[in-house]
């Protein structure tokens, strides 16, 4: 295939991903650095550290906080000068509110670091010492400094002036050497498939995110292997095929393996959704449909983001990680309304709507994963608006064929703070997605019920595999920014996904 050169942007190189150095750091009070961040409770008296910072500053600490002068609720802020004003230590101490003591939870630690880094990203610092650790349990230490590295990555890519000032270093007090490692592994992976998502489709298309998910897998020792056009049409892709027929980027399908587990143990699959571009096809989405439709391959983005982190953190468990890639574009070859694609399951499908793209792909995608006989199987996909009607933009739609597997990703999400909530998969909808020339519709009757018609569809290709939907329409992409990360990409289900494995690595 022919790719006009105005679309090539192989010579434009991107910038890095956020890198600063994380140190541990003993003494932090006389520490020299631009800003200290430290911790306030509201209904706990000044920690240790604090205590040592209120004297090295004449007491002006314990004096705001004794005229209620200083912020306490979850996430406010309040920047005085600091010792190293005039002698030594910080230059500037940032107090952060932490809220009632009982909530410094996980989600905590991740959600109020990163709130605290990025209201000091907007200048240029050096050096920050982050003095949280003993504000928080030694189990969530790790989410400090993931939280810390989340907040210095954004959707600002491409601006020639740095929005987002990445600190040179960031000296963390309190925390083992052990949880700064895993934190920072922890927030790489994150940001990794931010990265991936907030990348527009004319860098990251089929073959350029397989390259760089061939590039990240070489970088942590995950095996990964790329079926190209070909490949894909001697496996009997044909679904897949079909929705990236109508654009000059062809298709790709990567397999990333991490063989942490016993040779002989079945692995987990991990499936994602990777349509790079969503036009919607034939079925033409409007103008201010289509304009965030990059975000389209989120899915396979937190594939890629996952199978980096249990790579990285070499988790003992067999998982594969599986990316249906395709751009679903207009054109004289784009598949139609009222085509059969014969899967590469057998079953047959009719396209009624050629914006229904993603379950297509991942047809196909389940079909090539249940050839592995996996023990179970998640698969994440930006998959219906339905779901962000249903459970609004920030909360990922559970659908399942297993309810072990479903309160194990639950509980897996609760320990990480993420939002999702299982909707129902009665037998009742299954006549929705019938055919009545093919085995099955690719859309539902109507509008409603539209996530679970989606999940129905699905489960056509699982066999009896023990399998859990996510549909992450919403939270993998966001319109606005939140104090504690950037407008774009979120790296939703990332986290949970890596908690989901190590439970199991652990024997939960
Ligand atoms: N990629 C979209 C779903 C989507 C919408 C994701 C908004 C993120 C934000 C998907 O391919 C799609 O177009 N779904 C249709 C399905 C319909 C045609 C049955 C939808 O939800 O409208
Ligand atoms: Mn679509
Ligand atoms: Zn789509």
């Amino acid at each position: 295939m022919s790719e006009s050169p105005h679309q090539s942007q192989s010579n434009f190189v991107p910038p890095q991903l956020p890198c600063p150095r994380f140190l541990q750091v003993d003494s932090p009070s006389t520490e020299k650095c631009d800003v200290i961040v430290i911790g306030l409770c509201d209904d706990a008296p000044l920690s240790e550290l604090g205590s040592q910072l209120d004297q090295a500053v004449g007491g002006v600490i314990s004096g705001l906080i004794k005229q209620e002068k200083v912020p306490t609720d979850a996430g406010e802020m309040m920047l005085i000068p600091g010792p190293g004003a005039v002698g030594q230590g910080a230059s500037l101490i940032l107090l952060v509110g932490l809220g009632p003591q009982d909530k410094l939870d996980r989600e905590a630690a991740f959600t109020i670091t990163s709130t605290a880094v990025r209201s000091l990203t907007k200048e240029s610092q050096s050096r920050l010492v982050l003095a949280l650790g003993e504000s928080f349990d030694a189990a969530d230490h790790d989410a400090i400094v993931a939280g810390a590295l989340y907040a210095l990555e954004g959707q600002s890519i491409y601006r020639s002036k740095q929005a987002i000032n990445v600190p040179d270093s960031i000296l963390v007090a309190g925390v083992s050497s052990a949880a700064i490692e895993r934190g920072m592994i922890l927030g790489d992976s994150i940001n990794q498939a931010r990265r991936l998502v907030n990348e527009p489709a004319a860098v990251i298309y089929p073959e350029s995110f397989a390259q760089r998910a061939s590039e990240l897998a070489e970088q942590v020792g995950l095996q990964c292997e790329i079926w190209d056009q070909d490949r894909l049409a001697e496996e009997n892709c044909r679904a897949i095929l079909a929705v990236g027929i109508g654009s000059t980027k062809p298709p790709r399908l990567v397999i990333l393996t991490h063989n942490g587990g016993p040779a002989d143990e079945p692995p987990i699959a991990i499936v994602g959704k990777g349509v790079t571009f969503d036009s919607g096809g034939l079925s033409i989405k409007p103008s201010d449909g289509m304009v965030d439709m990059k975000c389209d391959m989120a899915g396979a983005a937190t594939v890629v983001g996952t199978m980096h982190a249990l790579a990285k953190l070499g988790v003992k468990k067999n998982v594969i990680g599986f990316c249906g890639l395709a751009e679903n574009m207009v054109s004289g070859s784009s598949y139609k309304l009222g085509d059969v694609i014969q899967t590469r399951s057998g079953k047959t499908i009719e396209i009624l709507n050629t914006d229904a793209e993603g379950r297509v792909v991942l047809s196909d995608t389940l079909d090539v994963a249940i050839g592995y006989k996996p023990s179970s199987m998640v698969d994440l996909a930006t998959l219906t608006g339905a779901c962000m009607v249903a459970l609004g933009n920030e909360v990922t739609g559970l659908m399942a064929n297993d309810q072990a597997v479903c309160d194990a990703l639950t509980a897996a999400a609760k320990t990480e703070g993420e939002p999702v909530w299982q909707l129902p998969m009665f037998a009742l909808y299954d006549e929705k997605v019938k055919s009545k020339v093919a085995d099955i519709k690719n859309v539902g009757e109507g509008r409603w019920g539209g996530a679970i018609t989606a999940a129905k569809f699905l489960q056509n290709f699982v066999g009896d595999t023990p399998w859990v939907h996510l549909d992450i329409a919403g939270p993998a992409f966001a319109d606005s920014p939140k104090p504690y990360r950037d407008a774009g990409a979120t790296g939703a289900m990332v986290r949970t996904l890596i908690r989901w494995v190590e439970n199991q690595a652990a024997g939960d």
